[in-house]
């Protein structure tokens, strides 16, 4: 028995809420200090945090064969995850055991790593293979100078990796009993990163809540959805959003057992702490929030082609589309929110922002991130 939903017990609630003017609640309110959005000592326990759980890094999708890597900095530090000749992935710190040069820079596939400063090069196991005039180095022991590892779960279609000791097991402890997030048959057609000036959890929060629908996007999701009509779903640190559309209202003559929500619904995973998987009606998004400073975030993105049809070139084509129709529409409208909300948060205006029991998920995470630091 898995802690989410199925799909047609989701339609279900969702029509009850439609019927009964009602959304999911939260038990409780949440206060929280603005003074946590600013603090560089709060940041850096955040930065710990990161470092110390099982974080989403990629999905599998973008190492499909051996050799496939991905290099970038997490939570500060330079991290190489790749794909080996058995097909598991391993991780290591991004940093040449000469003087420290990163070995891989962004994605692609490879057989070995080299160094670009003075060609060192590893084997996908981290191994150190082959020293230039090794003469130079008398002495020096090639197994004592291999990649330094992290620790790598793959799971769930995607890849996390712990780079310190864990404080606890993070977004993996909800994971038992659900379903796959990402299935094995999704693609990864995009792969994009960018930098906001904003708190890495300002941007999580716009998309946790849909008591904002009708004010901040009412051309564009509101007249296709509804304002402040969610079901909200906790599994672990984690949680489900569901926002539906109006046209999940054709279900209601469809026995539940056969309702199809492909369509009628989106789905907004966040795993904590810092990663939104939200399945689209075309395609799956995946934004990892980077905090680089607390005024600063970088934003990994990867888009995915959801679960797989026998037609993929027009699959594709609409997964495109409909990733083109999110991005200009009301994704721009949540970053404008977002951006003020940031310039607001040294107005002196609020020492604190209450987040309501509409805001169900948003009080769970600082529920589990302040329960989560004070392990620290
Ligand atoms: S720093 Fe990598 S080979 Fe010198
Ligand atoms: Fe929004």
């Amino acid at each position: 028995m898995g802690q989410l939903l199925d799909d047609a017990s989701v339609a279900e609630r969702v029509l009850q809420h439609i019927d009964n003017g009602t959304t999911d609640l939260s038990e409780t309110s949440w206060l929280e200090p603005v003074e946590n959005y600013r603090s560089r000592d709060r940041f850096q326990a955040e930065l710990e945090l990161l470092r110390r759980l099982p974080v989403p890094f990629c999905p599998s999708a973008s190492l499909p064969d051996a050799g496939c890597y991905v290099a970038r900095t997490a939570a500060g530090t330079p991290i190489v995850v790749v794909r080996d000749e058995t097909g598991t992935v391993r991780g290591f710190r991004n940093a040449c055991r000469h003087r420290g040069m990163q070995v891989a820079q962004g994605s692609g596939c490879a057989r070995f790593f080299t160094c670009s400063y003075h060609g060192w090069t590893y084997r996908l196991d981290g191994g150190l293979h082959h020293i230039p005039h090794q003469e130079g180095f008398p002495g020096l022991d090639a197994n004592d100078h291999s990649l330094v590892p992290v620790t790598v779960t793959e799971r769930h279609g995607l890849v996390f990796v712990t780079q310190d000791e864990p404080v606890n097991s993070g977004a993996l402890n909800g994971l038992d009993g659900i379903a796959p997030i990402i299935d094995t048959s999704q693609r990864v057609f995009a792969a994009s990163e960018s930098e906001s000036d904003v708190n890495w959890k300002l941007n999580l929060e716009s998309n946790l809540e849909g008591y904002h629908i009708r004010t901040t996007h009412p051309e564009s999701f509101y007249p296709y959805g509804y304002d402040n009509l969610n079901v909200v779903e906790t599994f672990g640190n984690n949680a489900r959003v569901t926002f539906p559309f109006r046209r999940i209202e054709k279900l209601r003559d469809t026995p539940p057992g056969k309702r199809d929500v492909s369509g009628k619904l989106t789905y907004v995973y966040h795993l904590f702490p810092n990663v939104i998987i939200a399945v689209l009606s075309s395609h799956t998004a995946m934004s990892i929030s980077e905090p680089v400073s607390p005024t600063q975030t970088r934003f990994v993105s990867y888009r995915l082609t959801n679960a797989a049809s026998e037609d993929s070139v027009i699959d594709l084509e609409r997964a495109k589309r409909d990733a083109e129709f999110v991005a200009s529409g009301s994704a721009q409208e949540d970053a404008v929110a977002v951006s003020a909300i940031q310039q607001g948060l040294g107005s002196g205006a609020n020492d604190h922002f209450t987040f309501g029991k509409f805001e169900k998920a948003i009080v769970h995470f600082h529920q589990c991130l302040t329960d989560s630091l004070q392990r620290l």
